[in-house]
């Protein structure tokens, strides 16, 4: 019994519709606007609610017809319902109960990062709890113990910048551009990470991440070395800058790995597109002989297919969300 739902995911500035049967995927469509907020250094909700608005109808009949599946075969609708811009997830949110309310079809709103965390089954259908998952995105970087779907203990998390959010503001103090991530993956490509070894903070809090202090060393280490005439290469700099994230959201996962026992690892969110951190994961699940569930870095980044699973998932076991029920901006996993 594999439903066939229609996913929608609209939560920042990626217009995303997916197909999902079960946890595989029969399309997945998206509509970037990194272009359009690239401009301003940052994503600016107005604008990110008025594209959502434009993108949206074109992107689901391109969904429905990648697919190959007709209106009327389909078996439930989901949406996200937050965390997120709140008239960025208003667009999809309402578009999809919508959709929903003329087919006749049940419809169920998905935690955003819950759906990072579902992920990873759309590639590793054998994947399921209990496990220890890291999500790192541009809002939100938490360490999750999931205990059984739904049962999310949330071991640490941070306690200022995100991990997206400390790239993106790194490569906009190294003149990288926005978004940042991407940008810092691709330049520290040639780059050697020892060139500076920034702090690793909060080493005595063993879940909990802060990335603020990085800046502020990150600017601080910049202004002296221009001071003096020794400035790295852009490259060198990258490279230390990225490890020194990598490291700490390396090492608390396993720790948390190794301290609850599981036997499954998985990551979702923006941050685990990034090279470096995917290589040193693979390296760690090794050392350990547990099972890795990373999917593709397009499955990292934001995609309504995620949210596809998750609805197939709860929709499949009979949980349907109120046509009352509205968005929830402020929305925390695990509460
Ligand atoms: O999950 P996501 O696509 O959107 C949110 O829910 O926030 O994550 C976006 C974040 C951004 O901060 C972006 O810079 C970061 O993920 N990101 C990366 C990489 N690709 C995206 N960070 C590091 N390396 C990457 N390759
Ligand atoms: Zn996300």
């Amino acid at each position: 019994m594999n439903p066939v739902i229609l996913g929608f995911e609209t939560s920042c500035d990626e217009t995303a519709v997916a197909v999902v049967r079960g946890t595989e995927i029969l399309s997945n469509v998206l509509s970037s606007q990194v272009e359009i907020h690239a401009r301003f250094g940052g994503v600016v909700p107005e604008v990110a609610a008025r594209a959502h608005v434009e993108a949206i109808r074109p992107l689901t009949h391109q969904a429905l017809q990648e697919a190959g599946v007709h209106p009327a075969d389909l078996d439930g609708v989901a949406a996200t319902s937050g965390p997120g811009l709140v008239g960025a997830l208003l667009v999809g949110h309402s578009f999809a109960k919508a959709t929903a309310w003329t087919r006749q079809l049940p419809f169920v709103g998905i935690d955003h990062m819950e759906g990072h965390l579902m992920a990873p089954r759309l590639q590793f259908p054998d994947f399921r709890p209990p496990a220890v998952g890291l999500l790192a995105s541009g809002g939100h970087s938490q360490l999750v113990h999931v205990t059984e779907w739904g049962e999310y203990e949330i071991l640490g998390q941070t306690i200022d910048d995100a991990a997206g959010e400390a790239f993106d503001k790194l490569a906009r103090v190294m003149g990288l551009g926005f978004p940042g991530g991407p940008a810092i993956d691709k330049m520290a490509e040639t780059g050697d990470p020892e060139t500076v070894r920034f702090p690793r903070a909060l080493p005595d809090r063993p879940y909990h991440f802060s990335f603020s202090g990085l800046k502020t060393s990150v600017i601080t280490f910049l202004d002296k070395a221009v001071a003096r005439g020794d400035l790295p290469s852009q490259a060198d700099v990258a490279a230390s800058v990225q490890e020194a994230i990598v490291d700490v959201l390396v090492d608390k996962t396993f720790r948390a790995v190794d301290d609850t026992g599981v036997g499954v690892v998985a990551g979702g969110g923006g941050v685990l597109a990034n090279s470096r951190l995917r290589h040193r994961f693979v390296e760690e699940a090794d050392k350990r002989d547990i099972m890795l569930c990373l999917p593709d870095p397009i499955l990292c980044t934001d995609n309504a297919a995620m949210i596809g699973v998750a609805g197939a998932h709860w929709l499949g076991r009979g949980r349907i969300t109120d046509w009352a029920e509205n968005v929830d901006p402020g929305r925390v996993l695990g509460i």
